[in-house]
């Protein structure tokens, strides 16, 4: 059976710049939503036009300018928000309204006051109003995670029928289960009738550090898109990170699910987004973080110089990282020694390195890490104490 496309919607712009601190300005925003089309991204969430001028403003300044990729507007169901979305979106060769409402009990009752049946209707509304602006809409469910299967598989039915070509099934608040969302996501493919007629989208939360798993696992039960946000910015623990889910499908072919996104801008984009939003990325962060490829103990730095494969299962330029790094802390053993000092021009012989070693550990057991610097300062105290 031929490999399925996962169509990759970008919502660094929207649903990460939502974070507090990570505000952009138009310029910022446009420079990103130029490197997510370079990265090969299939559709990039702007911004929410009707939240400010500002973000009106982006939006539409991206719509200009995008000539690949689909550029997207969110809105509440609410028929302002959906007309300034259309606006926004209006010089866009692609353009797409995604425009929801909350499905779970607890968002209809607390946030909405309001009943199941009351809440179908404002949904299906709320398709009719942003197809009047264009033919590619896309609802979103919030609190699908939560939301009980059956009324959802009710609301997907009725707002493709309405003419939503994506039905977007958040787990809003990063609750579910692999197993359960992916379940979620197969039973909307087994019990909605005119499910064929659209896309099924994950949109997955990380409060349980689950977002990454449960978007691949609803893609593995039928969905065709995942919204992910570069470095996993998103609302309070974040979105599902796009690096992440791009990386799980090229490593596991069997999965017959593949991308368009070129991997080794991976890395360029992570710190693009992370200058321009001001918000570092942690150092063990899957795929980007600065620990990503370094090896510091000595079981792994001595199978790793080896064979790069005994504990590494990307190379480092296939996602545009720099290379391997071998990092010397009181943990590493005696090859990696003698690698860095031979990259430093010092081809020690195993009875050099033996003492050498002992000196070193004792330099750190003081430090976090013991650098170029002070392996010059230990090779030339070495050199000289041996010479004379
Ligand atoms: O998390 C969520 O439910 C959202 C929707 C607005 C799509 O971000
Ligand atoms: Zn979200």
């Amino acid at each position: 059976m031929a490999d399925k496309k996962i169509f990759i919607f970008d919502t660094t712009l929207r649903d990460g710049e939502q974070v507090p601190g990570c505000k952009l300005n138009t310029r910022e925003k446009i420079e990103i939503a130029l490197a997510l089309e370079e990265l090969g991204v299939d559709i990039i969430e702007a911004g929410f036009p009707v939240s400010s001028p500002g973000d009106f403003e982006s939006v539409s300044e991206i719509s200009k300018i995008i000539k690949n990729a689909t550029v997207c507007g969110l809105s509440r169901a609410v028929q302002k928000d959906i007309e300034v979305a259309g606006e926004a979106l209006k010089h866009a060769k692609r353009g797409r309204i995604h425009t929801g409402i909350g499905t779970s009990d607890s968002h209809i009752k607390s946030k909405f006051n309001s009943n199941r049946e009351d809440i179908l209707v404002r949904a299906v509304q709320a398709v009719k109003w942003a197809r009047n602006f264009t033919d590619d809409v896309e609802f979103y469910a919030e609190d699908a995670g939560r939301t009980d299967n059956e009324y959802l598989a009710r609301v997907v039915e009725a707002v493709i029928a309405a003419g939503a070509t994506t039905v977007n099934i958040p787990d809003t608040t990063g609750y579910c289960l692999p197993a359960q969302y992916g379940e979620k996501i197969a039973f909307l493919i087994n019990n909605v009738s005119n499910v064929d007629k659209a896309v099924l989208s994950c949109h997955c939360h990380n409060d349980l550090g689950l977002a990454t798993a449960n978007s691949i696992s609803g893609a593995i039960r039928g969905a065709r898109q995942i919204e992910c946000t570069i470095n996993g910015l998103g609302e309070r623990a974040g979105n599902t990170a796009l690096e992440e889910v791009v990386m799980v499908l090229k490593q596991h072919p069997t999965l017959g699910l593949y991308t368009g996104i070129k991997a080794e801008r991976l890395n360029p984009i992570s710190r693009l987004v992370s200058d321009t939003m001001r918000m570092p990325v942690q150092p063990n962060k899957a795929i980007v973080g600065a620990n990503a490829f370094s090896h510091s103990s000595g079981i792994h730095q001595d199978g790793f110089l080896k064979d790069s494969q005994t504990y590494e299962i990307i190379r480092p330029e296939e996602v545009g990282a720099e290379t391997s790094k071998i990092v010397l802390t009181a943990r590493s053993g005696r090859s990696a020694l003698a690698y860095r000092f031979k990259n430093l021009g010092h081809d020690f012989n195993r009875n050099d390195i033996d003492f050498l070693y002992e000196q070193f550990l004792s330099l750190a057991d003081k430090m976090k890490e013991v650098r170029d610097n002070n392996l010059i300062a230990l090779a030339d105290s070495y050199l000289q104490s041996h010479q004379s």
